[in-house]
């Protein structure tokens, strides 16, 4: 029997058609977008780009703003960067979420998101959002100005995945334990292409915050978004933040078509462990080998909601951080904050020896907490690639909060159920709050447009321009600047750090320490060769969506990364900045190539409409082939040296 109904994305998709599009997995589909979010360390150069559009405002239904990362302030650099995005805001009619009100995802799921809109954020962890039954799209920092200019996302349309849940999750599961069973059997490639849609029973029983730690971290799959039906837990959500009025219900049809089906019963679910240095490196806990953990951190927009934290500072209760551990946590709003605080849970963690950060992402991205050389980290956070922390020779674990509360106590490996024993089910008697205290005090609100027009920007010596590439050329002379392994994530090619965090707004100086930590003489041989091309191994690019992973090679002058696969938003800046993102046709070419190679392509232009770039080796005598699937509007964009001369043409600017 022929299908005709829908499930909850193709239902938003539908909606948001800019142009009649087949909705067939592969093909382009242009969307109009609602809601963008912003964050301090990716947003300077959005709001660059955004000046350069010449608009008066962005072009979306709402745009916010948060500044919630770098909160550390180590010099000049971040309050000039926080000084410059407010008073973008004012000028653009965009939000502000103030340093100290709470993690991006966390807040504008909370205060914005609507069920069956569609939200951009320059961040690849914005499907948090999808746990409101809202699309959420992570993408680089110029898309998100191309969307605020009104153009609409162009976006391949993934696969859907329908991940049925059944069961109930057991007492010592938290919903991480939901997200790291994904991992196990997707790996982080196996959503590339794909979108996960969760239904069933089990997912019935999740409440939003639970949800959310899912959709958040189908990012460390590579999938284009997650998202969970808008339901009675949904309705209960925006009932506990006094929105109500944004409430619709959004269900899959029943006889709607999925493309794929996984299913998990929730029951058979045990604590699991994502071990050194990938996310999908996954082993039950209790089988974590017992060494010496040297710190602990409750915190980011992945597992501090109220249920979590609360959860953690019962197993804490009574007890004291073991002396050789360093535990701190970071709660993941303001909002939720003062419903510990009222509720007496945030007592528990101080009595205990935890040390309370400022709301924000803080340690998440190596703003502050850096564990000792060689240190076991254990974090309730969503990434554990090396170097993530600040510190590459540190080992970091993720698992859900209840068994890292346990851990502190312990000082080694644990669960919660070592702690609490036959006390396990007070665990059962946490539920989020049926009413947070809606307290938007620290969000500011745009400004009227006549007010909004008189306003300067305010750029301190710290933000610099942000720099165009040149239009892709015919012929390609260029050298191998690089060459890396499988799995190069972006915090390898712009560390993560509160140093190197404040240097965002400053590409000719953030450019010298590009790759530092994988090949600290990367950016003076890049330099060196003038024009380059970097060879990459599977997976290419994976992580956070930070575009200056893109922006300081092109800067250095790489034109051309070769791989044997790209990650999703990566692929995407590449282009948007001028680089061109090859496959191998075929990976055993990898080993053929050296850095250092001369390298030549000619005819590049016919090439690119061919959907194969012939490279001659010049120095090893051999050639290579190379797979570049490009939409026409790809192509466009590197024809035109970048999304932003494009964004500027598309509006009759140039
Ligand atoms: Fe921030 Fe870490 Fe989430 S950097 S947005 S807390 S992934």
């Amino acid at each position: 029997m022929k299908r005709t109904g829908y499930s909850i994305l193709q239902k938003i998709i539908k909606n948001h058609l800019a142009e009649v599009s087949d909705m067939r997995p592969g093909s382009e589909i242009l969307l109009k977008v609602d809601q963008t979010l912003t964050h301090d360390i990716n947003a300077v150069m959005t709001y660059l780009a955004f000046e350069q559009t010449g608009l008066e405002k962005t072009q979306a239904e709402t745009s916010v703003s948060y500044l919630d990362h770098n909160l550390l302030g180590l010099d000049f650099r971040t309050a000039d960067d926080h000084i410059y995005l407010q008073s973008a805001a004012k000028k653009y009619g965009v939000w502000v979420s103030r340093p100290g009100n709470g993690i991006c995802h966390v807040v504008h799921t909370a205060r914005f998101g609507v069920p069956g809109k569609i939200c951009c954020g320059g961040d690849s962890h914005t499907p948090h959002g999808g746990s409101i039954g809202m699309m959420c799209i992570g993408l680089g920092g110029l898309e998100i100005a191309s969307v605020m200019a009104g153009l609409p996302l162009r976006l391949t349309m993934p696969k859907i995945v329908n991940v049925r849940l059944t069961g109930t999750l057991p007492i010592a599961c938290n919903a991480k334990d939901i997200i790291l069973e994904m991992l196990r059997r997707y790996g982080t490639k196996g959503g590339l292409g794909k979108a996960f849609e969760y239904t069933g029973p089990g997912a019935e029983s999740l409440a939003v915050s639970e949800r959310a730690t899912i959709t958040n971290m189908g990012a460390e799959m590579g999938a284009t978004t997650s998202i969970f039906p808008s339901d009675e837990q949904v309705r209960r959500f925006l009932h506990a933040q006094g929105r109500d009025d944004d409430f619709i219900e959004l269900l899959p049809d029943k006889d709607c078509f999925y493309d794929e089906l996984c299913e998990i019963d929730l029951s058979s679910l045990e604590p699991l462990c994502a071990c050194p240095d990938q996310p999908d490196n996954v082993i039950p806990l209790k089988q974590v080998e017992k060494k010496h953990v040297q710190q602990v951190f409750l915190g980011s927009c992945t597992n501090t909601s109220y249920k979590d934290l609360a959860r953690a500072a019962l197993v804490l209760q009574g007890h004291t951080v073991h002396p050789d551990v360093s535990c701190t946590c970071a709660v993941s709003s303001r909002q939720i904050y003062l419903e510990l605080l009222k509720d007496g849970y945030l007592k528990m963690l101080v009595d205990a020896g935890v040390r309370i950060l400022e709301c924000g992402c803080g340690p998440c991205c190596a703003i502050g907490q850096s564990p000792a050389t060689n240190g076991i980290s254990v974090r309730t956070s969503n990434r554990n690639f090396k170097g993530r922390s600040g510190n590459p020779s540190a080992k970091i674990y993720l698992m859900g909060p209840e068994n890292a509360a346990a851990t502190a106590i312990r000082g080694t490996f644990a669960c919660a159920e070592d702690i609490l024993g036959d006390r396990m089910p007070i665990l059962q008697g946490v539920s989020e709050p049926e009413r947070f205290e809606a307290q938007d005090s620290m969000l500011i609100r745009p400004l009227p447009l006549e007010q909004a027009k008189t306003v300067e920007l305010t750029k301190g010596p710290g933000i610099k321009f942000l720099p165009l590439p040149p239009a892709l050329e015919d012929e390609l002379h260029i050298r191998v600047s690089l060459k890396c392994p499988d799995n190069i994530t972006t915090d390898d090619i712009t560390p993560a750090s509160a140093e190197f965090s404040s240097m965002r707004s400053d590409i000719p100086s953030m450019s010298a320490f590009c790759f530092h930590r994988f090949d600290p003489d990367f950016a003076e041989r890049a330099k060196e060769y003038g024009q380059s091309i970097i060879v990459g191994g599977e997976n290419y690019g994976q992580g956070s969506s930070r575009e200056h992973a893109a922006i300081n090679p092109m800067y250095l002058g790489v034109r051309a990364v070769l791989a044997k696969s790209i990650a999703r938003i990566h692929r995407s800046n590449l282009i948007n900045h001028g680089i061109l993102p090859l496959v191998f046709a075929d990976p055993a070419d990898y080993e053929d190539i050296s850095m250092g190679d001369q390298i030549e392509a000619e005819d590049l232009r016919k090439d690119l409409s061919e959907g194969f770039v012939l490279f001659k080796n010049i120095t090893k005598g051999t050639q290579i082939k190379a797979k570049v699937q490009l939409s026409d509007h790809e192509k466009q964009i590197l024809l035109s040296g970048g999304l932003l001369r494009y964004i500027r043409a598309q509006l009759k600017m140039e």
